[in-house]
């Protein structure tokens, strides 16, 4: 049932929803990492939640409180992510605000890289990590409605309607980090979809994330 005054009513509903950057490990004391808190994602969870939604949220490290309601699932890295979202399976909507890692460190050391003395620096050799959008996008267990976001600095309609595309995902949810710097606490998101653009006004993450929660109910309705 949704809280007391929720406008949207998704009672019934499974919402998988990934948030927060990942971590990949250069060997045990450092790893690669990006600047997403995971705030956008925790909002829509909690906002998915007050709807009246089974909400599973699978993130990765972030100094967050589980939203009351929400199955939460911590993982570190973008395989763990990729696992966890295809254990979470069967979804009514997939939501995927994480900040996933392109590239991870070809090989994990086992011990601490020690410097040797000499200045010269240790090879860091990248591999590319699985697309987890894209690869549930192609899945036979694909969710009805699957919702990507896109993190942009510049083109940022342009590269997330690109993105639509080429990873299936019904609608991108594109915001200008450029401008809205990543961390904060209010966001403009524009959502991109076979229909067009949409932008909604520039709101604090709990109302941006509220303001999603109502467009998805209206499209399951
Ligand atoms: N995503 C994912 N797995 C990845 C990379 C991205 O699931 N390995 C998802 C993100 O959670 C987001 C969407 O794909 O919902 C778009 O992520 P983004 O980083 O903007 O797209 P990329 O294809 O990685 O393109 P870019 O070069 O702009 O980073
Ligand atoms: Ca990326």
């Amino acid at each position: 049932e949704p809280v007391e005054g929720c406008r949207s009513n998704l009672t019934g509903k499974h919402i998988l929803i990934t948030a927060g950057p990942t971590h990949e490990p250069i060997d045990p004391v450092r790893y690669i990492a990006n600047r997403s808190s995971g705030k956008q994602g925790y909002a829509i969870a909690a906002a998915a939640a007050r709807a009246g939604a089974k909400v599973t949220l699978v993130s990765g490290p972030v100094a967050l409180p589980t939203p009351p309601g929400v199955t939460r699932v911590d993982v570190e890295t973008a395989r763990q992510m990729a696992t966890a979202v295809e254990a979470a399976l069967p979804a009514d909507v997939a939501i995927m605000v994480a900040a996933v890692a392109d590239w991870r460190s070809a090989g994990e050391a086992a011990r601490k890289i020690k410097k040797d003395g000499s200045g010269s620096v240790p090879p860091l050799q990248l591999v590319e990590n699985p697309d987890i959008l894209a690869t549930l996008c192609r899945s036979d267990r694909r969710p009805p409605l699957v919702i990507g976001f896109a993190a942009e600095t510049n083109d940022v309609i342009d590269h997330a309607t690109a993105k639509l595309a080429r990873k299936g995902a019904d609608w991108i949810v594109a915001n200008d980090v450029a401008t809205h710097a990543m961390g904060g606490n209010i966001n403009r998101l524009h959502i991109v979809s076979a229909a067009g653009v949409e932008s909604l006004p520039e709101l604090p993450k709990d109302a941006a994330a509220a303001a999603l929660i109502e467009k998805v109910a209206h499209a399951l309705a």
